[in-house]
């Protein structure tokens, strides 16, 4: 039996090489998806033929995770439960994807990743993969094998394999979009995060003492541009990490509800996310009736919802999106944003699609409608609610 392994590098992944191959007798061919985590790919590689894979890939998909996932999350301002960027969850149908892509091109009999059956994680790759093949053997040794991570590192030395990250105080998962942080004190919810805990992103006391303005420059829902200058979306999403990180911006501490019948304490780190969603959703408020923008903003949370439950593939997601990008025709410019110490500010805005206009506005110039216009719309405006008044006033 051919099995292709999704492989991260890490304790669980590197295990689930040596168990397919004992449990199995299976070859196990690995591939380790680039989606702009922080990982020397070389070294992954290595570890990865030395736990025994036969083969292994490396594949980089930070173009595409940006383009095809990060910038719908933006045009959408996701934020599960008004919080999480969905980093995680907007990279997991990426890499199954990409893993089922490999093992249809060798000709694998079944597809297994490292994913526990107490995270929302599993749920992801099992659905994607379902989705993109409904036939293909999926296993998953991390749900069968009954092991804890002390178990995993017992097995491993064991059979004199290499271990990875034993040190390891946290449980993390980083790529472009953001990074999550679980496991060790942060489970005890009413203990604040320890600095350790925090790898992309100063603490805002320790943060420079002059703000820094950014001008983010976005084209039909899209950053751009910084400053002024035009960026492939992977350096634009890495500048942002870095220039928002250093000032402490991005990090996120809430209870989140899981899919999977729990709520978890996490911890992000999430500098550009946090950076961009503002700054987009400030633009639309700029650019959009206030239809569409009631209408969006009702939308965007089942949209968030549907990624962060494992349904990137259910038809609705396209649909909202297909509303979302209707709308994001129109949002077009720039949006100033002071960063200070861990916060974000919106401080200024400019589009060609403006509809605000200075002259309507103004208290000092410009259009004012004539009294008798003002006060016949008031009264035409209040009429359904004086007349329900009028009728209930005597009614009890
Ligand atoms: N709670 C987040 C999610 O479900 C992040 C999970 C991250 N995984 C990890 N091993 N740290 O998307």
């Amino acid at each position: 039996m051919r099995v292709v392994l999704a492989y991260s590098g890490g304790l669980d992944t590197t295990t689930c090489i040596v168990w397919l191959k004992e449990k199995y007798q299976a070859e196990v061919i690995t591939v380790t998806v680039d989606v702009g985590q922080e990982e020397d790919f070389e070294d992954v590689e290595r570890r990865a033929l030395k736990a025994g894979a036969s083969q292994h890939y490396t594949i980089d998909a930070k173009e595409d995770f940006a383009r095809g996932y990060i910038f719908p999350a933006i045009k959408m301002n996701a934020l599960y439960e008004g919080s999480y960027p969905l980093s995680t969850a907007l990279a997991r149908p990426l890499i199954a994807e990409k893993v089922l892509r490999v093992a249809k091109k060798v000709g694998a009999d079944a597809i297994a990743h490292g994913s526990t059956s107490k995270g929302n994680d599993q749920v992801r790759f099992d659905l994607t993969i379902r989705a993109l093949d409904p036939d293909i053997k999926i296993i998953t040794p991390a749900r069968s094998w009954g092991m804890t991570r002390k178990d995993e590192i017992e097995y491993l030395r064991a059979r004199g394999i290499e271990v990875p990250n034993v040190n390891k105080k946290y449980s993390v998962d980083d790529n472009l979009w953001g990074r999550s942080i679980e496991g060790g004190e942060l489970d005890d919810p009413s203990h604040p995060p320890p600095e350790e805990a925090f790898k992309w992103t100063v603490s805002p006391e320790k943060a420079p003492d002059n703000p820094l303005t950014l001008e983010i420059e976005f084209s039909q829902g899209i950053p751009v541009a910084i400053n002024g200058e035009k960026m492939d979306p992977v350096k634009l999403i890495n500048t942002l990490n870095i220039i928002g990180g250093s000032h402490g911006v991005g990090r996120i501490d809430h209870i989140e509800n899981r899919l999977v019948g729990f709520k978890s304490r996490e911890v992000y780190e999430a500098p550009a996310a946090t950076i961009l969603i503002k700054a987009h959703e400030d633009l639309e408020k700029a650019v959009l009736t206030p239809r569409e923008l009631r209408i969006k903003r009702m939308v965007e949370p089942i949209w968030s919802d549907l990624v962060y439950n494992g349904l990137w593939f259910e038809p609705a997601r396209r649909a909202i999106e297909a509303l979302g990008d209707e709308m994001n025709r129109w949002v077009t410019g720039s949006v100033g944003v002071r960063i200070y110490k861990g916060s974000v500010t919106v401080i200024s805005r400019k589009s060609p699609y403006m509809i605000y206009s200075q002259n309507i506005a103004s208290y000092d110039v410009g259009w004012y409608p004539s009294e008798e216009k003002a006060i016949g719309f008031i009264e035409i405006w209040g009429m359904h609610s004086l007349s329900a008044l009028r009728v209930r006033r005597n009614a009890l």
